[in-house]
């Protein structure tokens, strides 16, 4: 895996809102990298930046909201140094986005088939009998009936078939790097399932990245490879999914799988307090007011993300606490 094409680098992506009581933030020096066939699973609370993150990929910011630096580099060529009418080609050629609501994904007058094939005509310039095609196909990958969704309108389907559908079209586009924000959050479990199956088993079939957005940390590991922690607009740690599940080294990690059902074999533990208010973040580690083990330097500086010898990354004074001289991770 590891030695697989890089699709995509993002270095130190960051994208500020003017507010009434200051600038702020919302995505702070984001920076990961993905490779062919890999999906990486962006996770936080609500307000973390995650959704942010997304648009600032696609470079659809909503005003006044805008990107202040980095890189967002998609097969050799950074995205922020196009012009728009390049990256709009870039954004139905090589990039996808499926949200949460698919509902206002499709124009509801019209059948999801027309919409799939209108979509895909106009990037591809296929005749109307091949755009059926690759529409069709893509719904039987993601276990629709296809001949009969091609037909529906978007009110006749149920919420997990027409969030398949969306993921169908994104997909009949073959994009090099899809991301999906919150786009199985509004299913219940068993669809959720359904939709994560079909999704894992895509991504295996071809090569393209999947970004997988979500606060919901079983939907990440049902599905990704590695994973990347959001917290106030920044990645506090990243790393392949097992190890960060299992052994993770930032206290912030640590919380969000004890408060997770799924995670936690002992007693549910809420995370304490709330997220910072991101127009007035102090000097130091913006998790330093929810976390048990801060200590005078929490307060003082803000940790940056540093390479632990097991492939993870975190950014936590603690760390070098953490690690002990063999390379291995000390697990309290
Ligand atoms: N349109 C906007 N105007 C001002 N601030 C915004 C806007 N969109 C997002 N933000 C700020 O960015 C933060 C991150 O938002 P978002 O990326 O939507 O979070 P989430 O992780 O839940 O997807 C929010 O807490 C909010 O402060
Ligand atoms: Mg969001």
């Amino acid at each position: 895996m590891e030695n697989k094409k890089k699709t995509v680098t993002v270095k130190n992506l960051t994208t500020v809102f003017p507010t009434s009581r200051g600038l702020i933030k919302a995505a702070n020096e984001i920076s990961f990298s993905m490779s062919e066939g890999s999906c990486l699973a962006l996770i936080g609370e609500s307000g973390a930046g995650k959704s942010v993150t997304a648009l600032s990929l696609l470079r659809l910011v909503p005003p006044p909201g805008r990107i202040t630096g980095g890189e967002i580099i998609l097969d050799n060529q950074d995205l922020l140094k196009l012009g728009s009418a390049e990256m709009r080609r870039v954004r139905g050629d090589d990039l996808a986005l499926v949200f949460q609501d698919s509902l206002s994904t499709f124009n509801p007058v019209r059948p999801i088939g027309a919409h799939i094939c209108e979509t895909i005509n106009t990037h591809r310039r296929l005749s109307n009998g091949e755009a059926k095609e690759i529409a069709l196909g893509k719904m039987a990958d993601m276990g629709l009936p296809a001949e009969r969704v091609f037909k529906s309108f978007p009110f006749q389907l149920s919420g997990g078939m027409r969030q398949r559908a969306a993921l169908a079209m994104a997909l009949s586009l073959h994009p090099k790097l899809l991301i999906t924000d919150e786009a199985t959050t509004s299913l219940d479990v068993t669809l959720q399932a359904q939709v994560l199956h079909y999704l894992k088993k895509h991504l295996q079939d071809c090569c393209m990245s999947v970004l997988f957005i979500s606060h919901d940390l079983a939907a990440a590991a049902a599905v990704a490879d590695r994973v990347a922690v959001i917290y106030a607009g920044r990645i506090v740690e990243s790393g392949p999914l097992k190890e960060v599940f299992q052994k993770p080294l930032h206290p912030y990690t640590e919380a969000l799988i004890g408060s997770h059902p799924s995670f936690c074999s002992g007693t549910l533990e809420p995370i304490k307090g709330s997220p910072p208010d991101l127009a007035n973040l102090s000097a130091g580690c913006s998790f330093v007011s929810r976390c048990s083990k801060a200590s005078g330097i929490c307060h003082q500086i803000a940790p940056v993300l540093q390479e632990a010898p097991t492939g993870h990354q975190a950014a936590c004074h603690l760390l070098i606490g953490k690690v002990v001289d063999d390379g291995e991770v000390a697990v309290s």
